[in-house]
Parts: C-alpha cells; sequence; structure tokens
C-alpha cells in the first residue's frame, strides 16, 4: 500500500517550530510560530482561562456528546462577538470547528459540494495553509495581488483588478483582520471597497478571522467582517480562539454561515453537519466550554478583555520598539512599516539568503518568507536583534 505514496511537504511553520525547539544555543531568538509570547518568552494560559477551567472542573457532570453541531452557546456568544448586530441572526447557523483550521475546512467542504473545482481567490502571499487547505476540499485556489514588496502595504489596485473580475461562481478568502503573513491589513475605506465589489459581482466571501483583537481592538478589528456580512446575502466566517483566548491546542473555533434566509440557512447547516460527522464526528468541547463560559459572565470576560489588551499593546509597543531601533542604527525609514502594520505578524521582506543565515549564524528564526511573530520579539534584547538584522543584511 504504502509504496505508491511519496513524501508530502510539510507546513513550513511547524518545519521551523520542531528546528527551533532542537536548537540547543543559548539565546536563540524564536519569531516563528504565530503563538503570543509575554516578557519571558513563555505563552502563558490566560487568566480568564484559567478561571473558567476551575469553574468547570467544579461543575461539570458528564462528558456525553454534545451533537453534531457541539456547543450552541459557544457558537452563538461568538456571533454576538465577531457579527454584532450586522446581520439578522435567522440567515445565520453555526457548528464548531476543531479551532480556526477546523472551522474553515468544514466551510470549505460545504463550498466545494456547491461549487466542485470551484475557483477560491487568495491574497498572495496568505497563511501557507489556505492553498492545501483549498485544494483537499475540492476547491482551485488561485492567488489574487495582496502585497507590494516596496512599500510593504496592501496593492490594494492590484486586489481589486482581480476581485472585480469574478463572477458568482467565485469565492474570495478574505483575512478578516491582521493579515497573515504580511501585516498588511485592510483599511476601513479598503473593506467598504471591497464589499462593493463582492456586490457587484457577487463573488462569494468567505472570511477568515483568527486573530480578532489583536490588530486595534476587539470592535475595530470586526470593521471588515461585520460590513461585509451586512451587505451580501450570503457568506462564511471561519472564527479562531487560538490567539485571542489563547487556547491553541484546545482547537476551538466556529464555522458561521449566512444564508439568504432561514430555509437556505438550515440546508447549509445540515451540510456542515454532514461535513463534520463523516469527519470527526463531533468536534472537542473544552475549549469551546472554556470560550462559553468567558463570554456569558461579565467579570471574567472583562478580565479576559482586559487581558487580550495587554497582549495588544504589548505587541503594538514591540513593533515601534524595533522600528526605531533599526531607523537608529541604520539611519534610515527602510522598516518603519514594521510599526505600522497590524496584528501578529510583519513580512520583512528579506531575502531568503539572511533569513537563513540569520537562523544559522544567530539563531534567530523566522518563517523563510521573513515574517516574523512580533510577540517573539524579546523586549530586552531589541538592539541586538537590529543589530543582527542589519548585519545580516550587510
Ligand atoms: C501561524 O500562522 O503561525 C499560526 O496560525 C499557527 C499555524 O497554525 O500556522
Amino acid at each position: 500500500m504504502f509504496e505508491t505514496l511519496k513524501t508530502a511537504t510539510l507546513d513550513k511553520i511547524f518545519v521551523l517550530m520542531a528546528e527551533y525547539a532542537n536548537d540547543a544555543r543559548e539565546g536563540k531568538i524564536d519569531l516563528g510560530v504565530g503563538v503570543y509570547k509575554d516578557p519571558k518568552g513563555t505563552t502563558p494560559i490566560m487568566s480568564a482561562v484559567k478561571k473558567a477551567e476551575q469553574k468547570m472542573l467544579a461543575t461539570a457532570s458528564t462528558k456525553t456528546y454534545k451533537g453534531v453541531v457541539g456547543n450552541r452557546e459557544f457558537s452563538s456568544a461568538v456571533v454576538d462577538l465577531a457579527l454584532g448586530t450586522a446581520v439578522d441572526k435567522a440567515r445565520v447557523r453555526c457548528v464548531n470547528g476543531a479551532g480556526g483550521t477546523g472551522a474553515l475546512s468544514i466551510l470549505m467542504n460545504v463550498l466545494a459540494r456547491a461549487r466542485p473545482l470551484g475557483r477560491i481567490f487568495i491574497s498572495d502571499p496568505s497563511w501557507p495553509n489556505h492553498w492545501p487547505m483549498a485544494e483537499l476540499a475540492g476547491l482551485t485556489p488561485h492567488y489574487h495581488p495582496y502585497f507590494d514588496p516596496k512599500t510593504r502595504g496592501v496593492d490594494f489596485a492590484g486586489m481589486m483588478g482581480v476581485l472585480d473580475t469574478l463572477t458568482s461562481n467565485d469565492i474570495v478568502l478574505l483575512h478578516g483582520c491582521c493579515h497573515n503573513p504580511t501585516g498588511a491589513s485592510l483599511t476601513r475605506a479598503q473593506w467598504d471597497a471591497v464589499t462593493e465589489s463582492l456586490k457587484r459581482t457577487g463573488a462569494f466571501p468567505l472570511i477568515d478571522l483568527a486573530y480578532l483583537g489583536f490588530g486595534d481592538g476587539l470592535e475595530e478589528d470586526a470593521y471588515g467582517v461585520r460590513k461585509v456580512v451586512a451587505n451580501v446575502p450570503e457568506a462564511m466566517v471561519a472564527f479562531s480562539a487560538s490567539k485571542n483566548f489563547g487556547l491553541y491546542r484546545e482547537r476551538a473555533g466556529v464555522a458561521i454561515a449566512i444564508a439568504k434566509d432561514s430555509a437556505a440557512a438550515d440546508v447549509v447547516s445540515s451540510q456542515m453537519q454532514n461535513v463534520i460527522r463523516a469527519t470527526i464526528s463531533q468536534t472537542p468541547d473544552h475549549g469551546a466550554e472554556i470560550v462559553r463560559l468567558i463570554l456569558e459572565d461579565k467579570d471574567l470576560r472583562a478580565e479576559w478583555e482586559k487581558e487580550l489588551t495587554e497582549m495588544r499593546e504589548r505587541m503594538k509597543r514591540l513593533r515601534v520598539k524595533l522600528a526605531d531601533a533599526i531607523r537608529q542604527r541604520s539611519n534610515s525609514s527602510d522598516f518603519d512599516f514594521i510599526a505600522d502594520h497590524t496584528g501578529m505578524f510583519s513580512l520583512l521582506g528579506l531575502p531568503e539568503a539572511v533569513v537563513s543565515k540569520l537562523k544559522l549564524e544567530d539563531g534567530v528564526y523566522m518563517i523563510n518568507d521573513s515574517r516574523i511573530n512580533v510577540a517573539g520579539i524579546p523586549e530586552d534584547r531589541i538592539g541586538e536583534l537590529a543589530d543582527k538584522m542589519l548585519a545580516a543584511l550587510r
């Protein structure tokens, strides 16, 4: 059987994570995988999460099945958080996903049933898992321009040049906020223009919302997704609680479908449930229940929002400090864009040879396209990091 198989390409983010773990050098710096890190360089369990877990431990009385749609109260709290009042809930159906990726996979599978081998347009570049996930689901991925390597900002004219040519058979995969890997995110005016384009062409928006609250704030970051869903007849949103609740390994996410009316929404819901049952049968509930407890409890929610704000502000501060350190040392504004980007990542635009040199000679790990996780920047060693980057570039 296995003799017919070839070695598959593994995702570069997790390959790098393993390389970093195996590097015995003291002082190595991890700017790779997208997990939040505190000033000690650890990824702590948020205190609101700990309290919710303690509450669960004290009160839970069963581990029996929840049913294929999963934890409905979790989904409903997430819809309120992400979509607010942007859309009539009668048109919304949800199932839990095993993390944001699980949610996205369910949605892509349903879309592939609606449009077998249908075209899905993905930003160039995008999170490296988007393309293989689309292929695995039975869609046909294509790139649309997104990043301008000269300005390190969004090539919005290039993006719209493709989006405006799409048809109602096409799908557009949008990053809801905090673009991964570039850090160059759409402005409000750009979201407005994308929404107008979707209305004109009828192309279907699939929104990956993995970093809500990591950019400018929970409400601010929800602008784009709310704008789109409020203005189109059909859309889907994959919500992840991995980053904003720090629940990475618990796999908590929600697949949200918005249909033109309640009857159509029921059909989509049956398809989402059918995909879950035929793949993993039920989604994990531990992380989902934690998020539900936090979002439904006034005090826990306030505590979570405070922690999330601290995380966001720390990432912003690290951006500014790294940009400043590079500017002071190089006398140039070439890396000022780091402070302007939003969310967890910035694509630095370094040649792959420089990225490799930084890893091999200095123990500085970033993804080979030069994406850095800004939360991994060691605040007390920013000068040293800037020196290393500039030396590797010379
Ligand atoms: C990342 O982009 O580093 C994170 O989203 C982790 C992952 O699953 O790739």
